[in-house]
């Protein structure tokens, strides 16, 4: 049995901000190698505007090229109404929607207020609940914001709370900026659980500061079980300044397996995901396990 779950956001949350255009066959031969790695679940992508993330405008035809890998439990990022209206066609395993725990990161990431993303996720969980798709609640900036500086626990519970209520399938708390701490990860995340009951609890990781691993680690400790990162730890958020890569997921294989934590992946096929999804992006991604592993290999 597998002790975690890992989820994949590379080919979303990895090349959303990149200026390099990354073709559909691409991002579907990095779906497809994270899934040979074990990784079955995995971010795909986004319905998003295209002219506000022009890497995300290819989502149908991704999701398409994806449709037939066995063993894939496709998952993408919807912002509003109208997202869903596009993803709804496809066949989704789940839709991760997408909150902020601060208006301003709200308003500059999705163009509402708190309030009007809640009212348009309940209608899209009932949506989502008749055409058999399984919901996300994420909530950006839960631990600090670019703009609005520290955000409050009870900033980011009360949206837990409603998120439940509102009949999350699974609740997502992201570390956007990548500026958590470990000792605050513990906190929070043991009051999310709490409130969050029986629906499952996942955090979002990015390694900004190089806190990821020690992040992903205090998580673990609170009771965390799923976690989602990216594969070469590439990425950020396009509205969130300063943003960098998410937490790679091969320094988060490589740290729980070390320990006796069955994450269900093959390393070294992962790692090849890994170079691969290094190799689409033009920035240099964030993990350091690959480095140490590839020098052992070249000697
Ligand atoms: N996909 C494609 N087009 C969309 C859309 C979506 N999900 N939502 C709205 N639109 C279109 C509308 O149809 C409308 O088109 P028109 O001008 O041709 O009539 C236009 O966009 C404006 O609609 P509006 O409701 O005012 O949307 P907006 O401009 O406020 O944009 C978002 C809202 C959420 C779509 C936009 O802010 C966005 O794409 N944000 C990106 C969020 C993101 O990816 N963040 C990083 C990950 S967390
Ligand atoms: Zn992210």
């Amino acid at each position: 049995m597998q002790d975690v779950t890992i989820i994949d956001v590379s080919p979303r949350d990895g090349l959303q901000i990149d200026p390099k255009s990354v073709s559909t066959e691409e991002k579907a031969t990095l779906v497809q190698m994270l899934v040979e790695s074990g990784v079955s679940r995995v971010e795909v992508t986004s319905f998003v505007r295209p002219e506000k993330v022009p890497q995300m405008a290819d989502a149908s035809a991704v999701i398409k090229a994806v449709s037939s890998f066995k063993g894939l439990e496709p998952i993408a990022l919807i912002p509003n109404l109208k997202g869903y209206e596009r993803a709804r066609i496809h066949q989704l395993s789940e839709i991760n929607w997408v909150s902020s725990a601060t208006e301003t990161f709200n308003n500059k990431n999705i163009g509402m207020s708190i309030e009007d993303n809640l009212d348009q996720f309940k209608t899209v969980v009932k949506q989502a609940k008749s055409d058999g798709v399984k919901t996300c609640f994420s909530i950006a900036v839960s631990f600090g914001c670019p703009y609005e500086g520290d955000v409050s626990e009870e900033q980011v519970l009360a949206l837990v709370q409603k998120a439940k209520e509102a009949g999350a399938d699974r609740i997502s708390i992201a570390d956007t900026i990548g500026i958590a701490t470990p000792d605050q990860v513990e906190r929070l995340m043991g009051k999310v659980l709490q409130i969050a009951s029986d629906t499952p609890v996942a955090i979002h990781l990015h390694d900004t500061r190089g806190l990821g691993s020690a992040n992903a680690y205090s998580a673990y400790q609170a009771g965390i079980r799923i976690f989602e990162t990216a594969a070469s730890g590439i990425g950020g958020c396009p509205f969130a300044p300063g943003a960098a890569g998410n937490l790679a997921t091969e320094d988060l294989v490589y740290l729980f397996e070390r320990m006796n934590i069955d994450t269900g992946v093959d390393f070294e096929k992962l790692l090849d995901a890994a170079d691969y999804a290094a190799s689409l992006s033009s920035k240099k991604p964030l993990g350091r396990i690959r480095h140490v592993e590839r020098k052992k290999i070249r000697g």
